[in-house]
């Protein structure tokens, strides 16, 4: 009796050890399929609520307090009046925006007293999601075998917009269907569109970006990355154009807080927007991502942000001017040096070559499979063997005109005489006006002298970088004319072009259309531009279209037939592609190198440990160090310490940032904002020891907002427990 009790007693614990240890917390989820694909394993992870709970189209659920926060981020509703929580990065613009030399939101933060004091941000959006079809079968109900990449997909397009406009909807909602698993399969997303978004808060920068560029990336952090915003809809509740009649959304959905905390192995959930992840590629892929494409990208982005440093760190006017194009530029920089050394450290290439032999040598046990997808991965193999060199032109072309900032407006001056070609030289004069109204902001922030000396380092990269018949003859031709030396090219450039500045820019335009037109063939920096614009569209941007193409069809078959022939070992979900997902994992920390381990925490203490006065990166307010050295952290300390940041094992991307870090019971516990510098490579080689996702506990927001800006009437409509 006993023994027949033990066995299985025994087969349940053993399996509940192997659990604990195959979890998955790779995968980014889509909401109404978690009860058939993933509840089980949640609930074994931890999970105390039922998948219906996070989505469900009968009943308020956790989706219905997610946001699309203006397509590029995530936010979260907070209280039952529309409070909104997202990134201090994701709200950026929009603070800088109601920003001045007299109120300057960044430097100060800023605090809406009361309703009336907060601020609209046109052209800002908020997006629900109301419910998700599945619409595959619909969608590709003309498509036959045989039919070629263009076929099929005109015969799918013609049945999508069928399909949207068939979707049953109401008047003031959208529809949008989104190809998933590389276009295996299709989804149709109901949505309500918010316009009126206001910003109600948002800590100084030496809070909301404490650490910048240095800590960006990098664990451990100390970053309160927080602003919060209100949706506002008309009266009937509904979605309506700005109007300061407007009232305060009442959701279907918002979130209740904890301010328990976390601890080791806890269950954490993420849902957000990611946007782009290539979790599918094969081995020859991977490959070229990191050792080629990266590779271009940081050499050219390496050469950009140190002369830019140079000049920021002797002048603070070129400081000011360059600060926010130096974090553009810094953030993925950075993010694909931590890709290449991620792939590399967790032999990510060697791991695919694996994973490419068991398919192989599954897809051999079915005749089936080995008639419908025999050869598909040795042609994909091969088709990113050849697009290569024509990929790598790519990065390197929109890597030079992306930091010569010279190439920047020489582009948007060729664009602009294109468009007045086509309406009509009748219209230059205003049109003269408009672009020059538009280039206004460009040169605000414009120093010849710093682009000069980019373009000396990037020019002299490109052409060691592109072979020259890629290039093309006419950059060849200009090349040669300097002797191949980029410093003479660029000498002459920036001292004879009519575009280094608002003054030379606006005397140039000043003249006819047609003087304008003959000029610009003359003019060293335009002239340069449409060489190399010549050379990119013949002989880098058409194969590259073909090879693609070719590529996708290819990585469609490849990902159905890992689905087929792989199923049994691992369940598949869809690359990121900006919509609704959730990802679940577990707090804890990692061991980056031999003999290094980090703890899951942060505290204010680490925020006065990197503190230096008046340091750009790592100063810190008066008030904040007032509040440390009295302990002053009311209800949301604990023993006596302020918690800051936090990670776990989630499975996240860009377009993740604001998303809402949920524990067991689905309750707000941090918000999220970025990923530790060896696991930045999860985009496309997820890897759960060491891969890890970064917020900021909710009691460190709540802190901030509740005693450091005393804005208490935000916590008072808050659900705090
Ligand atoms: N790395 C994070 C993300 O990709 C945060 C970027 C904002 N912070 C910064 N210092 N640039 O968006
Ligand atoms: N920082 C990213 C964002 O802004 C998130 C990430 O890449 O982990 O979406």
């Amino acid at each position: 009796m006993l023994q027949r009790i033990m066995k299985p007693v025994l087969l349940v614990v053993l399996l509940l050890v192997l659990a604990r240890h195959t979890y998955a917390t790779e995968g980014m989820w889509l909401p109404q399929l978690l009860s058939g694909l993933n509840e089980k394993e949640m609930k074994g992870m931890g999970m105390k609520i039922a998948a219906a709970d996070i989505y469900s189209i009968n009943k308020g659920s956790l989706k219905d307090a997610i946001v699309s926060f203006g397509g590029f981020c995530t936010a979260e509703v907070i209280s039952e009046q529309g409070l909104l929580l997202t990134n201090h990065h994701c709200g950026y613009d929009a603070i800088q925006k109601h920003s001045s030399l007299q109120n300057n939101f960044l430097e100060n933060g800023f605090w809406a007293k009361s309703a009336v004091e907060e601020l609209p941000n046109p052209g800002l959006f908020a997006t629900f999601i109301v419910r998700i079809d599945d619409v595959t079968k619909a969608a590709l109900q003309d498509v036959k075998p045989g039919m070629s990449e263009r076929e099929r997909q005109s015969a799918i397009d013609r049945r999508l917009n069928e399909i949207r406009q068939q979707a049953r909807h109401e008047s003031w909602q959208e529809t949008m269907i989104k190809p998933f698993y590389e276009g295996n399969q299709y989804f149709l997303f109901v949505t309500e569109t918010y316009r009126d978004v206001r910003l109600v808060g948002a800590p100084p920068s030496s809070i909301g970006k404490f650490g910048s560029d240095t800590d960006n990336w990098v664990w451990p952090r100390h970053t309160g990355d927080f602003s919060m915003f209100r949706i506002y809809a008309g009266k009937d509740g509904r979605p309506a154009p700005y109007s300061k009649d407007n009232v305060p959304l009442k959701p279907r959905y918002a979130l209740t807080i904890s301010l328990k905390g976390v601890k080791q192995n806890d269950f954490t959930m993420v849902m957000g927007f990611p946007g782009r992840t290539s979790e599918y590629l094969p081995s020859e892929g991977v490959k070229q991502t990191v050792d080629v494409l990266d590779a271009a990208k940081v050499e050219m982005r390496d050469a950009a942000l140190k002369i830019m440093d140079g000049y920021m760190r002797k002048d603070p006017q070129i400081k000011i001017q360059y600060a926010a194009k130096f974090a553009g530029t810094a953030n993925y920089w950075k993010k694909w040096m931590g890709e290449m050394q991620g792939v590399k450290q967790t032999n990510g290439v060697g791991k695919k070559l694996q994973y490419e032999d068991t398919y192989r040598q599954q897809l051999e046990t079915n005749p089936v499979w080995k008639q419908q997808y025999g050869g598909v991965l040795d042609s994909l193999n091969g088709y990113y063997q050849q697009i290569q060199p024509y990929a790598q032109a790519r990065d390197y072309y929109s890597e030079l005109v992306r930091n010569v900032e010279l190439f920047t407006v020489g582009d948007r001056l060729i664009s602009f005489l294109n468009d007045v070609h086509e309406r009509g030289e009748a219209q230059y004069e205003t049109m003269r006006q408009q672009f020059l109204v538009s280039m206004q902001g460009f040169y605000q922030n414009y120093n010849a002298g710093v682009d000069h000396d980019v373009a000396v380092s990037l020019i002299a990269l490109y052409a060691k970088g592109v072979p020259a018949q890629l290039a093309g003859a006419e950059f060849a031709q200009i090349w040669q004319e300097n002797n191949k030396n980029s410093r003479a090219l660029s000498d002459k450039l920036y001292a004879a072009s009519g575009l280094t500045s608002m003054d030379k820019l606006t005397a140039f335009v000043q003249q006819p259309y047609n003087t304008v037109v003959a000029q610009m063939w003359k003019d060293p920096a335009t002239r340069l531009v449409m060489a190399m614009r010549k050379g990119y569209v013949d002989n880098i941007s058409r194969p590259l279209a073909d090879l693609q193409s070719n590529i996708n069809n290819l990585q469609r078959i490849y990902m159905q037939a890992q689905m087929d022939v792989m199923g049994s070992k691992k369940v598949f979900y869809p690359d990121a592609n900006s919509t609704l997902r959730v990802t679940y994992g577990k707090v804890d920390g990692y061991n980056p190198r031999d003999a290094i381990h980090y703890d899951f925490y942060t505290y204010l203490d680490g925020v006065m440990e990197k503190y230096i006065p008046g340091d750009y990166e790592f100063d810190v307010p008066a008030r904040l160090i007032e509040l440390y050295k009295k302990k002053d952290y009311g209800r949301y300390g604990v023993n006596g310490r302020m918690p800051v940041c936090f990670i776990a094992s989630n499975h996240t991307t860009g377009g993740n940032s604001g998303s809402p870090a949920l524990d067991a019971y689905g309750r707000l516990i941090g918000l999220n904002f970025d990923r530790t510098w060896e696991g930045t490579m999860s985009d496309i080689n997820f890897d759960p020891a060491i891969c890890r996702n970064i917020m900021v506990d909710i009691r460190y927001v709540l802190f901030i907002v509740d005693k450091y800006a005393g804005c208490t009437r935000l916590i008072d409509e808050m659900k705090l427990l």
